[in-house]
């Protein structure tokens, strides 16, 4: 259970990274915010953060690692609340103090692996949160598959029961976007989850067949649903000037995952800010063969880095790349994880070290090549 906040606190002889530079000084916070950042003489009772970096608390836009707890493995179902906890204790050690829970709204029970947990999840979170047993700031974000058949029926009854800040609007059909040839999708799914190429034929059938009849009207149903709420929307895995397009016509607001630099290029042109791994990053490219992470930063076109399926890698990826990328310095690769994912989901009181901000903060040393979380407080108070 996290603590409560001192109701003062300053944290000196830290190196502060700003939003746009980094100085040496200290941080003073009460009430959850932070006060000021000065320079100079240090008042009596501040912690010594011994040099170490003081960062703003990361901000996750897109992980499913949650449900790796539910179902840890393929036929075991953890229970939800204890698979809530353990994954937020995760979050919170990584240094991220704002999640956004990706779950699946994919109710296709034809196609192994894709059914949908979220309303399970959702109560799980829900329990946590009136226990006050959460370290992070959990907030709601929908994976919409829209070549499916109660996609939007199902978004609507998670809408009516519970606040959702999020949706991105996914289509996995074969010979599309992440799967861009077929043989992509049957290995991807035969290795998850073993089924036999006879049912994939029949999953494939249906998918194509869902895609054609489903697609269009189902994502301009989720796109009613979610404007009107205030819901931001997210595109997924955008490849061709068509994709970015329609995005844009949508009004979206985030291009997840682009699998093509044309895609990214064009979506970053027209203020749509796009997001990609912390794992391509770190590992040096993605692992389904996709747009390289690194290559959009180096080009300007990196706006936003999510750890998608390791937690961890949201801490590491800025520090990686300000050694991949020595152009970029390090206050610009941790607004990739803190201050753009932020705006990107209109959080306007975090992702910055400044005044009035929420007093979300990470304490960093390196161990080695690896930053090391030593201590994280959301809104004063230590989490992690
Ligand atoms: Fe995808």
């Amino acid at each position: 259970m996290p603590e409560s906040a001192p109701a003062e606190q300053v944290f000196a002889n830290a190196r502060i990274v700003l939003a746009d530079g980094e100085m040496t000084g200290h941080v003073h916070v009460s009430g959850g915010v932070i006060r000021a950042v000065d320079t100079g003489a240090v008042p009596a009772g501040a912690q010594d953060l011994e040099g170490d970096y003081l960062i703003p608390g990361l901000v996750e836009l897109h992980t499913d690692h949650v449900e790796g707890h539910l179902a840890p493995r393929p036929k075991v179902r953890w229970n939800p609340l204890s698979a809530v906890l353990a994954y937020d204790a995760q979050i919170a050690t990584s240094g991220i103090t704002t999640v956004f829970d990706s779950l699946r709204v994919w109710p296709d029970k034809r196609a192994v692996g894709m059914d949908g947990d979220a309303p399970v999840l959702l109560e799980a979170f829900a329990a946590a949160r009136a226990a006050g047993a959460l370290r992070a700031d959990h907030r709601v974000h929908l994976r919409c598959e829209v070549a499916t058949d109660t996609v939007v029926e199902d978004t609507a009854a998670i809408l009516a029961a519970h606040e959702v800040h999020l949706i991105s609007l996914m289509d996995h059909t074969p010979g599309q976007r992440q799967f861009a040839s077929t043989e992509h999708f049957r290995s991807y799914y035969k290795k998850k989850s073993g089924i036999s190429d006879d049912e994939l034929d029949v999953i494939v059938a249906t998918r194509l067949d869902y895609h054609t009849r489903l697609s269009r009207p189902n994502r301009q149903g989720l796109v009613a649903l979610a404007h009107p709420r205030g819901i931001v929307l997210a595109s997924h895995d955008d490849a061709t000037p068509e994709h970015v397009a329609e995005a844009i016509g949508d009004g979206l607001a985030i291009a997840e995952f682009p699998t093509t630099l044309e895609a990214a290029r064009l979506s970053h042109e027209a203020g749509i800010r796009v997001l990609m791994g912390a794992p391509n990053l770190v590992r040096g490219g993605s692992h389904t063969g996709n747009a390289s992470a690194e290559d959009l930063a180096r080009r300007g076109l990196l706006d936003i880095l999510s750890s998608d399926y390791v937690p961890a890698s949201l801490l590491w990826a800025p520090f990686d790349l300000v050694r991949r990328v020595p152009a970029i310095p390090l206050a610009a690769a941790l607004r990739l994880v803190t201050k753009n994912p932020a705006d990107a989901a209109k959080l306007t009181d975090r992702g910055e070290i400044a005044p009035g901000k929420r007093a979300d903060l990470v304490r960093v040393r390196l161990a080695g090549e690896v930053p090391v979380a030593r201590a994280v407080w959301r809104e004063g108070a230590r989490v992690a």
